[in-house]
Formats: structure tokens, sequence, C-alpha cells
């Protein structure tokens, strides 16, 4: 069938049909989705699981209200971060030894890149790409200025090239796998061959993959990875984000926070530092611990689950709004930004449109929440675990309506909010 006659058999009875054939469907129940909301911001911040609210009632009263500081053994709070590791490293083709659940991503990607450039003395340039997340690139700048290599940012289809000119005076690449404003995905197993062809380290951030894409670390033979918890795995406004080490490289890497936590015997409490032998090393600090074990509730939805199928499902949403918008939206000046072969694109769709603010405000305030991306991104985010079929026709039904009537163009829909 041609894309054009593909389209044409779209139909509102076509769309019931696939949420009914829907493998996923019934995941839907496992989360709590306000009424008279299309929620297309899961890339953001997940919604939240229904065996979350319930967890924490009793870590907070029983646990932390009653066990008290006994918890930390009682309760098994203290090797939370190794154990909730082990659940994502499941998600992202890792051993649950190799991976750690600790601070923010911003944090991890700085002990990461330390390490890598410790790893790599006598070689001397990081390869990293503009358009990049905006913390990472500068944390890899001020990574670069501390441990005296050189940085070079360059445009997405220019990283290969970047990385044959630094050749064997390459220490790191640091990139995201999916592009944060415009979904386009990287090749993490080709371009990760190349930088070990040329003996440098891969430093890969996963925030719009992880538990939205099948992502194979050891089977790319990544180095190092990080990736926040918040967005597809639905942890919570700010849960603690998670660091993936090799197994091959644990042994030597030496991370610029050695924290107590980190150290080999913390309750010695000893004055010279002495690295936990495994992915412990990784950990500075005490956990958040609440967060923790929130994100540690909030993954027991993808128990079980196969991440090809999740990301089947999250490639015909992604497919069949751009079909939609194609078809309904035409007269409206909007551009798809993101790729439209499916394979490259990650879970979000950006549209470009000189009114992009007004009219994300605009659908909001009827129940369509996607967000703002500057300087002129409408970006929504299909989350396949929650998401039907039929929202993508009704939030396109609305956005038709929003462009329609010009209801964007409305003085409250103008003013920017501190979040956008
Ligand atoms: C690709 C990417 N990297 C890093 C971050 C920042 O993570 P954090 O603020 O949790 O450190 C984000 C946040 O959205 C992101 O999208």
């Amino acid at each position: 069938m041609t894309h054009a006659a593909h389209i044409a058999h779209l139909t509102h009875a076509s769309i019931e049909l696939m949420d009914e054939r829907d493998p996923l469907a019934d995941l839907r129940e496992q989360f709590i989705i306000p009424g008279g909301v299309i929620y297309l911001d899961g890339n953001s911040l997940g919604a939240l699981p229904k065996s979350v609210p319930a967890r924490m009632k009793q870590a907070i009263e029983q646990e932390w209200g009653i066990g008290l500081i006994r918890s930390w053994n009682d309760a098994d709070w203290y090797l939370a971060p190794q154990r909730v590791g082990a659940l994502i490293a499941g998600l992202i083709g890792a051993q649950p030894t190799e991976v750690i659940v600790c601070d923010s991503t911003s944090v991890n990607v700085f002990k990461v890149l330390v390490a890598a450039c410790r790893m790599r003395p006598d070689r001397s340039v990081i390869v990293s790409e503009r358009g990049n997340f905006p913390t990472n690139a500068y944390i890899t700048a001020e990574v670069a200025r501390l441990m005296g290599k050189t940085v070079v940012f360059v445009e997405p289809s220019e990283v290969d090239d970047a990385i044959e000119s630094a050749g064997d005076d390459l220490v790191a690449v640091q990139l995201t796998e999916v592009n944060f404003k415009t979904a386009s995905r990287y090749d993490m197993a080709a371009i990760t061959e190349r930088v070990h062809a040329l003996g440098g380290c891969v430093v890969w951030d996963l925030c719009h993959s992880a538990g939205v894409l099948p992502v194979d670390l050891n089977g790319c033979d990544v180095d190092f990875a990080v990736g926040c918890t918040y967005k597809y795995l639905n942890g919570g406004p700010g849960s603690p984000a998670f660091l993936f080490a090799a197994e091959r490289h644990l042994h030597q890497v030496d991370q610029p926070l050695p924290g107590w936590h980190g150290h080999a015997r913390p309750f010695e409490f000893v004055q010279d530092y002495e690295p936990d032998p495994g992915i412990a090393r990784m950990l500075t600090g005490t956990a958040s611990q609440l967060g923790l074990l929130a994100l540690e509730a909030a993954l027991g939805v993808f128990a079980g689950l196969d991440m090809h199928v999740v990301r089947a499902k999250s490639v015909a949403l992604t497919g069949l709004f751009i079909s939609l918008v194609d078809t309904e939206l035409a007269e409206f000046g909007f551009t798809v930004e993101s790729p439209r072969d499916g394979t490259v694109r990650g879970s979000h769709v950006s549209l470009a449109h000189e009114h992009a603010y007004a009219i994300t405000q605009a659908l909001i305030a009827r129940g369509v929440i996607g967000d703002f991306r500057a300087p002129n991104l409408l970006r929504f985010g299909f989350a396949p675990l929650y998401l039907r079929y039929g929202d993508v026709w009704n939030a396109v039904a609305i956005m038709r309506n929003v462009m329609t009537t010009a209801a964007w163009d409305a003085p409250e829909f103008l003013a920017k909010k501190a979040v956008t």
C-alpha cells in the first residue's frame, strides 16, 4: 500500500481497531491519567503509576515514621541504588551489576566523562554534538577545561567526520541517542564501533531512550551511559538518574566525586578513599531515598515487557501523528522537524510553527498536554504504555479546532511561563 493510500484508510473506525489489537492496551490501567487529558508529555515527565502512591505511603508512614533509622537495614534502603539499577539494567541491555541509580543525569555525565578522560590520559579530543541537551554541552565543556582536553561540538551530520579527524587523539564521544528536540536517533552500534576502532570511549545519554526503545548497551560494547528516570521510566519529578559503567572498566573507573557511599567500607569511616570494587564506586553521597523507592515501584509496570513490542507501538503512534498532521493540519503552516523514517525517530515528534508557544498553551487549556521548546517547536511525546491510538486521533482533531478557530491567538496564551 502506498503512503497516500495508507492515509486515505485512516478513519476513526480503523483507529479503534488499532486500539483493540494493541498488545499493550491493558497497561494503561496501571497509570493514573486525569480525565479530560490527552497526555503527550511523557517524554518530559512520565505519568503516575498507580502502584506509587501506596508505596510512598508505606515508605513515609511505616518505614520512615515508625522504622526511623532502622529502615536503612530493615527496609533494605541501603542497597536500593544497586537494586533499582538492576531493574533498569534489564531495560538497557546491561548486566545487573553494571547499573546504579544515583544523583542527576547532569552529575552522572560529569562523573563518567572525567572517568573516561582518566582512562585515556595521553589523548586530547572529546567529540560532542551541537544541539545536544544543554546540560551535556555545559558539562562536557567544563570537563574538557578541567582535564586539559579540547571539545569539538559538531552538527549531528558531522559527527562521523569529527571522530575520524580526532583519530588516535580521540578521548571520548558524548552523544544523546535520541535528540531532545528533533527525536532524531543515532546509530549507537556503528558509532561505538568506530570510536573503539580509534581507541576512544563512548558516553551515551539515554534520557529519551530508556523505557521506550530496546537499548543494547553490552551488545554495542558501550563504555559508559547515563539517563534520567522521570521520563519514560515514570519515576516522578526529579527522580534519581541511572549510570552504566561496563564491567570490563569497573576495576579502573576513577570517578571525580568519590564520596563515602562509593567507598569499599563506608561504615569504617576511614580517612583514605578506597573505591568499592563494583558499580557502587560510582556513588557519592546518601541516596534520595524516597525518590528511589518511588522509582522502584514505578518500574513494576515493565516487568515481563518486551521492549521490541513497546518500540513497535511507539513508532506506530508517532507515525500516525505525523500522518494526521500531514492530512488534517496541512493548511496551518506546521512543519515536521522529526525524522519521517520511524527507524531513526525516537518517541516524540516536534513541529515547527511561528506561534508554537501560544498554540501549545491553547492546547494545554483544552487538555492536550505537550510542551514548547524554544525557539519555535511544539513537542509531543508518545508514551506507548498509556497512550491509545484514539488519543492521537483526538489530539489532532483538537489541534485542528484550535487552528481553525484561531483560539491560540488570545492574550492568556502569549505570556511565557517559567517552565515551558
Ligand atoms: C537528553 C537529556 N540529558 C540530560 C538531561 C538533564 O537531566 P537532569 O536535569 O536530570 O540532570 C535531560 C533533561 O531533560 C535530557 O533531556
